[in-house]
């Protein structure tokens, strides 16, 4: 088991398409019988045994004692939208996927583009290739839906506008970073019906974190939603780094120079839900919070890998 986790030496931000890319909804698909394992892909609701949570613990342990030196790790801070500009330089193409489990999981989502729905407004944050905007657009029936896309790697909003389904009747994509101290000029405070945060958080510092969450609190309607997905913590691409890849605990440089944090529910909930100030009340609710465990298995190989994604829904309140 420990060495199928580590089996990939270079790792790269390529891995949220991968590994996210499952027609099942999630807990859908119970292992009730251990013989059986190897029988179909994918597994929900894995319960990690004792073995499991052991070899955790020491990859952590590993990670902790060999961090990256100290004299290295300015340049990671320094301009992360380089190494994402890079990503998309490289993977153009490969990164797009169309992703069955969206409409599956956010169905919300999908509301927006009813032919009924009435004007809605909708937000990708960190779009990457857009892999939320077109489908969603390809989708709509609604005239009135208009789709946001920013990305604060320039080479990404490029991708998304050389993209022959770019409509800038229906959708606008421009270069914004989420941790600025400002809303994009093209958006209106409290106009936004969803924010969609897929695999973004992650790639931000725990410093802009705060941030991140007051400028989406801003953009969104009182009642507006943020749908968020990303890493959960010990996820098989967290239990897989090697040494010198660790800046701060649970926060890692991929081989590509893209930076990755792996959450916990309980601190994402704690962000949404944070305080603007003492007299003021939390910012969000709660709708989901869920942690999504699967294994993976390879059949051909009989290797299990072990996926731990978090998926929330948050409303402005
Ligand atoms: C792992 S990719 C996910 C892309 C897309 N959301 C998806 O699910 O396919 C992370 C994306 O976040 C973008 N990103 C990272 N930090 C950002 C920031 N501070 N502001 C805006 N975008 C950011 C990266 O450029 C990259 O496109």
């Amino acid at each position: 088991m420990a060495d199928a986790q580590n089996k990939k030496t270079s790792s790269s931000a390529i891995d949220v398409a991968d590994a996210t890319d499952s027609a099942a909804k999630f807990g859908s698909r119970l292992l009730q019988d251990e013989e059986a394992v190897f029988s179909q892909n994918a597994w929900d609701h894995v319960e990690w045994d004792e073995e499991q949570d052991r070899y955790a613990q020491e990859r952590i342990q590993k990670h902790l004692s060999s961090p990256v030196p100290e004299e290295e790790q300015e340049q990671y801070y320094a301009q992360p939208a380089h190494y994402w500009n890079n990503f998309y330089q490289k993977n153009e193409n490969r990164f797009f996927k169309d992703r069955n489990w969206l409409r599956l999981e956010f169905p919300e989502l999908f509301l927006t583009a009813d032919a009924d729905a009435g004007k809605k407004t909708v937000f990708e944050v960190g779009c990457g290739a857009g892999n939320t905007m077109f489908p969603l657009l390809q989708e709509s029936k609604n005239p009135n839906l208009f789709v946001y896309a920013a990305d604060f790697s320039s080479t990404a909003v490029q991708v998304v506008q050389n993209n022959p389904s770019y409509d800038t009747s229906r959708s606008l994509a421009f270069v914004w970073d989420l941790a600025s101290p400002d809303i994009p000029e093209h958006i209106q405070p409290e106009s936004l019906d969803i924010i969609v945060l897929i695999f973004v958080l992650s790639a931000l510092t725990p410093e802009q974190w705060e941030q991140a969450i007051t400028n989406m609190y801003k953009m969104l309607k009182p009642g507006g939603l943020v749908l968020f997905r990303d890493y959960g913590r010990h996820d098989l691409a967290q239990l897989r780094f090697k040494e010198k890849r660790l800046l701060k605990e649970n926060f890692y440089i991929r081989g590509d120079g893209t930076r990755v944090y792996f959450f916990t529910p309980e601190e994402v909930a704690g962000l949404f839900t944070s305080k603007a100030s003492e007299e003021t009340g939390p910012r969000f609710e709660v709708e989901q919070n869920a942690v999504d465990r699967r294994m993976i298995v390879n059949r051909s190989r009989k290797l299990k890998m072990y996926r731990v994604w978090l998926q929330g829904k948050f409303r402005k309140l």
